[in-house]
């Protein structure tokens, strides 16, 4: 499909697109200068940016992806049809897995050979649940292979030996005669997979095993020693990151491990989860008070990359090392009703603002941040879907990762945004957040969030080097900052085409509602 037509309709397995109806007349008018620089711009938005994470947490796995083959929930290999269609929308680039916490408690053998023999463990983080281990590294590697994704795998530093991890990359990857390939062998696959990221631990200043920075330091490096190339696979190491605002972290790994003539990781990957509201923890019922507060906390997460890449910066003047921000998103109280450890939480119109201004954040910094990973893709945290047996629905999140795929791989294009601030009580914010892109096709796109819950914003910009000639866009909003999408009513919260943009002399002017998503595309 044409780039101009998909921008025009979106084709999202069953939602079929309407135009939204519900806006209320927003009273008051706001106006933003915006200036594309189409002239300057060297990095690339690695589409990484808009990766996933997916851990044994709740119904996450089980329930999410895996159904078991015997199910009468439609499946390929256990794995769910309607799951990878969806995300295959969004065309996820990498998945990490298989955790999080869970990831140094796991011991990979557990989950290899026929499922009745597996072993089952305590997922002590999660709900204390019963792990079968029937989803492993077969069937990780097998949905990977069904989504047509990168895997990014998470070893076991906290509680694994150095031998268990070096022996896991060589039964993933290793063509030869050995021990652990010809185990793969024996288990049903002959062929070595490739296997491109492989995180060196998981939080280990915390659940990953309480380090301090200079001891995980010190693991790091001997650990990493024996994650092998094997042939002609090429492993991208990542050191677990800072959390929040860790700089002690960020100063003592980049200083220990990235230092020297060659740094012995390729990415760190920090940590930040925006919470929820100030008064209200709910995922759906809170009011503006919890709006501002949590938009708030999303956008800190600039502040938060500016000041952990000041430090890599000085350890990594070349920037050698990437931001692979393997954690990130809204942290709501659980679904009334639901099991506490397994973190199943609804997602609204606010969480679609959350991922958009983040997504914006991490374009403009792509020089630095090559990948980032939302928690967690399906039924936990800030998920992209919710399912409930076998119905499944798509959330306001995951709409915003469809329509900012334009900017996957796309040149970033410089911007500069004078624009009107949104007050709630103390607190003062600015409106609006941008990010612009130039895809191959020399098509621009540019996201745009007007976080103002009532006001709309009235954007006059300027395209530097570049004559527009034709607009078209999307948008994303729904009458109430609580809307959602739920299982009786899937469609509340989807996007529409957006019309109220036009094309200027030497730009475009669009006028954005309050509270909304909008993805404009610029042609020549
Ligand atoms: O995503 C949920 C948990 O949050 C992860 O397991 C952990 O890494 C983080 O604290």
């Amino acid at each position: 499909m044409a780039a101009s037509t998909r921008m025009a309709v979106l084709v999202i397995g069953l939602a079929a697109l309407v135009a939204v109806s519900t806006h209320p007349a927003t009273a008051e008018e706001k106006a933003a200068q915006l200036t594309i620089k189409a002239d300057q711009g060297r990095e690339t938005i690695n589409r990484n940016i808009y990766g996933h994470f997916s851990e044994h947490l709740g119904r996450c796995i089980y329930g999410g992806y895996w159904v078991e083959p015997n199910s009468p929930i439609p499946n390929t290999r256990g794995i769910r049809n309607d799951v990878v269609q969806a995300l295959r929308a969004i065309k996820i680039p990498v998945l990490r897995w298989p955790g999080g916490c869970f990831a140094d408690e796991y011991h990979w053998r557990d989950g290899i050979g026929p499922h009745q023999k597996r072993p089952t463990m305590v997922n002590t983080h999660w709900g204390g649940v019963t792990e079968n281990n029937h989803f492993g590294t077969h069937e990780f590697m097998d949905l990977c292979e069904q989504l047509g994704c990168e895997p990014y795998i998470c070893g076991n530093l906290g509680s694994g030996t150095v031998e268990e991890m070096a022996d896991w990359i060589e039964y993933i990857t290793f063509d030869g005669k050995s021990p652990m390939a010809d185990l793969r062998r024996q288990n049903g696959r002959e062929q070595p997979w490739k296997l491109k990221y492989f995180g060196v631990g998981n939080e280990n200043w915390g659940c990953g095993g309480n380090m301090t920075p200079q001891f995980y330091a010190d693991q790091y490096r001997r650990y990493q020693t024996y994650v092998r190339n094997f042939g002609e696979n090429r492993i991208s190491k990542i050191a677990c990151g800072p959390s929040g605002p860790n700089y002690d972290w960020t100063e003592v790994v980049m200083r220990e491990i990235a230092g020297g003539r060659r740094p012995m990781m390729w990415g760190l990957a920090p940590h930040y989860y925006c919470g929820s509201g100030r008064k209200s923890r709910s995922a759906t019922e809170f009011t503006e008070v919890d709006w501002s507060w949590q938009l708030r906390n999303a956008l800190r997460i600039e502040e938060l990359l500016n000041r952990h890449i000041e430090i890599m910066d000085k350890y990594d003047s070349n920037k050698r090392v990437a931001i692979a921000f393997d954690e990130w998103g809204a942290w709501h109280a659980v679904e009334p009703g639901t099991n506490p450890g397994f973190l199943y939480q609804q997602n609204s119109l606010r969480d679609a603002m959350v991922a958009g201004l983040t997504l914006n954040i991490f374009n403009n910094h792509c020089d630095r941040v090559k990948m980032a990973n939302i928690a967690q893709t399906v039924n936990v945290l800030q998920a992209m879907i919710l399912t409930d047996g076998p119905k499944m629905l798509l959330t306001p999140t995951y709409y915003v990762y469809h329509l900012y795929t334009v900017h996957h791989d796309a040149r970033l294009l410089p911007t500069e945004l004078s624009g009107p601030e949104y007050a709630f009580e103390a607190d003062k914010l600015p409106a609006m957040n941008v990010s612009a892109s130039q895809d191959s096709n020399g098509k621009i796109h540019v996201s745009l969030c007007n976080i103002d819950p009532h006001a709309s914003v009235s954007v006059k910009a300027q395209v530097q080097g570049f004559t527009p000639n034709k607009i078209a866009g999307q948008i994303l909003t729904a009458g109430e900052i609580t809307a959602h999408n739920t299982f009786e009513n899937a469609n509340v919260v989807q996007p529409a085409p957006f019309s109220d943009a036009k094309v200027t002399e030497g730009g475009f002017e669009a006028k954005l509602p309050a509270k909304s998503v909008v993805v404009l595309e610029i042609e020549k």
